[in-house]
This record gives structure tokens, C-alpha cells and sequence, in this order.
């Protein structure tokens, strides 16, 4: 067995963190602040930030959407050339959108030269202005890893960018600040990091200590999920859920995602109005149904930690999970058409050979289109 193991952002965890900001921004006098659409005007967060960033000369970027479109990714690296360093308060479509800008301020091009499609990009990311991630939400991961998505409404697809440059400096997650989050979307982004957490895990090669955070991200979720969707402004929920998010996000960056996130991608990048967490929780299980009885050891784990009696029960669980906070639990309900399953799979496989390599067992596009079939049906 041969790995290598690493944790480059430079963490900042716990109640009052975001406080800090100012001081990690030192070095830096101009500085872009990058938010989402809704949660940071909405709540007094972003005045909050605006006050912090006060010594500094601050240009901000508002309403990047979700599954940020190339042209966004291409306005922000705009504002971003302007300054010395970025701050992105948000979500992971906020913190990925302005991972890439980042990027492209410093190192040129446009967004998609650095996609990766099938196994390569056209440009490899060189380097990329000083970023530093406040996330409002609890599931991505993208806080503290070196990975982005980004979308192209045109092309229709939806696609990763990797690499060193991309992990934030320094990440600032404070519980406090995803205390406003509402039910739903906390429930999408804890299934978000339950489905990294999962995924991560049963990968190959095999990775003990990138498992045992995948463990540790899933223990978490299952521990402060019902708490934190029932009492939003429980602090203690909410810090183990943003703690969650980070385990999964250093799972994934050490043993990458897996076939829910390849199809998902593919699903999104074809109807960017689907949520990325809505479409894990409409695959997720189907995607179990078919990996955990070629693999069964990689999942036994996780059945334990749902108190299962055996480990086939595992898909129904996560079926189960999703029912029980309001979550999609098929693909009709989405919106997606039969007739583009095969599309769907194509995608992915074309799209995220990464992702189908490292799966437990093989699987190509008759046993995806199976997949496809039985989350259209909404089928455990
Ligand atoms: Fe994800």
C-alpha cells in the first residue's frame, strides 16, 4: 500500500472565526469579496463582512448562482484581476466559482481552458490569486480542498477543475454563520457530505487515513443532522455539521468522488436548474444498489454507523434519509426525461473516467443505464 497525506488549507474553526478575517487579509490592501445570491444580503452576514473588510480597499461580486456558468466564473476573474487577494463567503457554487476566477486572474485564459474533460484540460493551473473560503454552508467540502465545478450553459455540461492553486490559503468556518441556512438546504448539504463521505471511502486504491475521515464526516452528519434541521439556531449541530463538510471535503480530496457524483455532474451540467445535492439524493441510492452487493466490505462501515442489520440495507437508508428531510428521491421529480438517461450516462462516462477507474466494482454504460432507470423510478 502507497499514499501520501496532506491538509494544506489552513483551518480556522469554531464560533467567532470570521472575526479573524482582517488579520489573515494583512498582507493584502485590495480585496474582492464574492458572495452567493440570497443568503448573505439576506442576512446581516454581508454587512457583517463589508465592516470587517474596512481596512482594506473592497470590491465585492454579488449573486454568483448555483452551477456558476463559465461567463460568471469569466466577470468575477475580471473583478479579481483588480485586486491582490479573494474572499469568498458563500456556498460551494460561491467558493468554486471563485476558486476558478482566482485562477484566471493570475494565470490567464478563460475559465474552460482548466476544466478537466475526460482525463485532461487543455491549460493546467499554474498559479492563482491568495483565496480565502468563509463557507455559509455545511456539505461541499470545497473549503478545503483543492477541487472546483463550474458549469457551461451553452455546452451543457458541467465539469471539475483540480489542482494545487486551487486550495484555498486559509478557510473560516464558523458555525455561526450557517445558523441562518434553512431546513432544506441544510439537509442538501449534509447529504452532500454523506455521499463524499461514502463515495470517498469505497474507492480504490485504498487510503487509511482518507477513510477515516470519510468515517469521521459521516458519523458527524448522522449525529447533528436531525438536530440542526429541527432547531436551526442550535450552534452545536450547526459546528458539527460545517466540521462534517471538512472531513469530506479532505476525503475526497484524497481519494476523489465516485459514480453519483460523475452521473450528477452529467444530470447538472444537462439542467443546471437541479441542485447538486437534489441530484445526489435522487441517484445516491440507486448507485448503492448496485455497488454494494459487488463490494460489500467497502460499505460495512457505514451500515454500522446507521444501525443497520446488514450491509444491503444501506441503499434504503440513504432512500430513507432523504424521504425523511424532504429531499428528491427520483429523477422524475427533478424534471429529467426518460429519453435522456442515455444521454446522462454517455456524460459521465465520457466526462469522469476518474470516477468510474476508482469504483469498488466495474460498471459501464448497461449497468448505468440501469442505475439511471431505477432513480428515475425512484427506486432504492
Ligand atoms: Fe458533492
Amino acid at each position: 500500500m502507497r499514499f501520501a497525506y496532506r491538509k494544506p488549507v489552513r483551518y480556522l474553526f469554531g464560533e467567532g472565526v470570521l472575526n479573524e478575517l482582517p488579520k489573515l487579509l494583512t498582507p493584502y490592501r485590495k480585496v474582492l469579496l464574492v458572495t452567493g445570491r440570497k443568503s448573505a444580503k439576506e442576512s446581516s452576514l454581508l454587512n457583517r463582512v463589508l465592516n470587517l473588510l474596512k481596512p482594506f480597499e473592497t470590491l465585492l461580486f454579488t449573486g454568483v448562482s448555483p452551477n456558476p456558468d463559465e461567463e460568471q466564473v469569466k466577470a468575477i476573474a475580471r473583478e479579481a484581476r483588480k485586486a491582490d487577494a479573494l474572499v469568498a463567503l458563500g456556498g460551494g457554487s460561491t467558493m468554486d466559482a471563485a476558486k476558478v476566477a482566482a485562477l484566471v486572474a493570475a494565470e490567464g485564459g478563460e475559465p474552460w481552458d482548466y476544466v478537466r474533460e475526460g482525463l485532461k484540460s487543455k491549460r493546467e493551473p499554474g498559479r492563482a490569486l491568495p483565496l480565502l473560503a468563509v463557507p455559509t454552508t455545511a456539505g461541499t467540502g470545497s473549503e478545503v480542498n483543492r477541487h472546483a465545478v463550474i458549469s457551461s450553459y451553452r455546452r451543457k455540461k458541467k465539469l471539475p477543475v483540480s489542482g494545487e492553486p486551487l486550495y484555498p490559503q486559509a478557510c473560516l468556518a464558523d458555525p455561526e454563520v450557517t445558523a441562518t441556512l434553512p431546513p432544506y438546504q441544510t439537509a442538501l448539504g449534509a447529504y452532500d457530505a454523506l455521499v463524499h463521505a461514502v463515495e470517498s471511502y469505497a474507492n480504490e486504491p485504498p487510503h487509511p487515513p482518507a477513510e477515516r475521515d470519510a468515517l469521521t464526516c459521516a458519523e458527524l452528519v448522522l449525529k447533528h443532522l436531525p438536530r440542526a434541521y429541527e432547531k436551526p439556531d442550535e450552534l452545536s449541530a450547526r459546528a458539527g455539521l460545517l466540521l462534517a463538510s471538512a472531513y469530506g471535503g479532505w476525503a475526497i480530496d484524497h481519494k476523489g468522488v465516485g459514480v453519483a457524483h460523475a452521473l450528477e455532474h452529467a444530470l447538472s451540467g444537462l439542467r443546471p436548474e437541479v441542485a447538486h445535492a437534489e441530484g445526489l439524493s435522487a441517484l445516491t441510492p440507486a448507485v448503492l444498489s448496485h455497488f454494494v452487493p459487488l463490494a460489500p466490505e467497502r460499505y460495512g462501515p457505514f451500515a454500522r454507523l446507521f444501525g443497520l442489520g446488514s450491509v444491503e440495507e444501506l441503499p434504503r437508508a440513504f432512500y430513507g434519509l432523504a424521504r425523511r428531510y424532504g429531499l428528491p428521491v427520483s429523477l422524475k421529480e427533478l424534471g429529467v426525461k426518460e429519453s435522456e438517461l442515455g444521454l446522462i450516462a454517455r456524460a459521465a462516462l465520457t466526462d469522469a473516467p476518474r470516477a468510474f477507474k476508482k469504483a469498488p466494482a466495474p460498471v459501464g454504460e448497461k449497468e448505468l443505464l440501469t442505475i439511471l432507470k431505477r432513480a428515475f423510478r425512484g427506486e432504492p
